[in-house]
């Protein structure tokens, strides 16, 4: 099986005072999404785009929005990005008192439905909800802490998704697994290798520092493709 592997590079590591010209660039390398952060600053303590600046974006590039939402009142800013006019939306298990009731809101308005989960959350409270979802969203660091330049990957972030990856395949369904939390360059071959879909990037990987955008990319689909290579052995 040769599943595509979908690239979502993270705006928030973007240059945050230039965000149009980024989005253009990122345009430009071709990538697939555009991953967006909408932090609360109450779920976790950050606040890197606010919903006026995601509107304006809106209106400047058709790249498809894949909005994730880490807050502590998923309803306002649920119906705040269905608004705008996004893709998918991802918001927190962590979070939801009602999250069937917020997948099915949604999906009724045509736009792609992702549960995320924090490290330590068990696959447990997908038992249900799988069949439902577009995506799980699996945070591999704990979300909105990015800045913390030390933070690594959890240890068991390969465990975890293969046993989703498992998990899918026993129910014959098509979810996507994203990715989020320091996906780098090093540790992507493992991750497509243990059942990744759909790759966050951030600042181990697209934004390596003191490298350009196209370096980057460059470097990112040789790792790409070494993680494919990985799953055609192992097959
Ligand atoms: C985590 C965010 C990520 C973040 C990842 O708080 O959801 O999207 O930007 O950044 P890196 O890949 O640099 O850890
Ligand atoms: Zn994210």
């Amino acid at each position: 099986m040769n599943k595509k592997i979908i690239t979502s590079p993270s705006i928030m590591c973007a240059d945050l005072l230039n965000l149009e010209t980024s989005v253009k660039e990122l345009e430009n390398i071709g990538i697939d999404a555009l991953h967006i952060d909408v932090i609360d600053a109450s779920f976790s303590p950050s606040m890197p785009l606010g919903i006026d600046t995601i509107k304006r974006l809106r209106a400047k590039t058709t790249l498809d929005f894949d909005v994730h939402i880490m807050s502590t009142n998923n309803d306002w800013f649920i119906e705040q990005v269905l608004a705008i006019g996004v893709q998918q939306i991802s918001f927190h298990y962590e979070t939801s008192l009602h999250a069937d009731r917020l997948v099915n809101l949604i999906k009724r308005n045509g736009v792609r439905a992702g549960l995320a989960l924090n490290p330590a959350t068990s696959l447990s409270c997908l038992d249900y909800l799988l069949p439902q979802l577009d995506q799980v969203l699996l945070m591999l660091i704990n979300p909105g802490f990015a800045g913390d330049a030390g933070e690594k990957q959890v240890f068991y972030s390969e465990k975890k998704i293969s046993d989703l990856a498992d998990l899918i395949r026993r129910r014959k369904l098509a979810t996507e697994i994203q990715v989020d939390g320091r996906v780098s360059l090093e540790s992507i071959p493992q991750l497509i290798h243990a059942g990744a879909t759909n790759l966050v990037l951030g600042s181990t990987s697209l934004y390596i520092p003191g490298r350009s955008l196209q370096e980057n990319k460059k470097a990112l689909d040789s790792s790409i493709e070494n993680g494919k290579l990985k799953m055609s052995v192992s097959i």
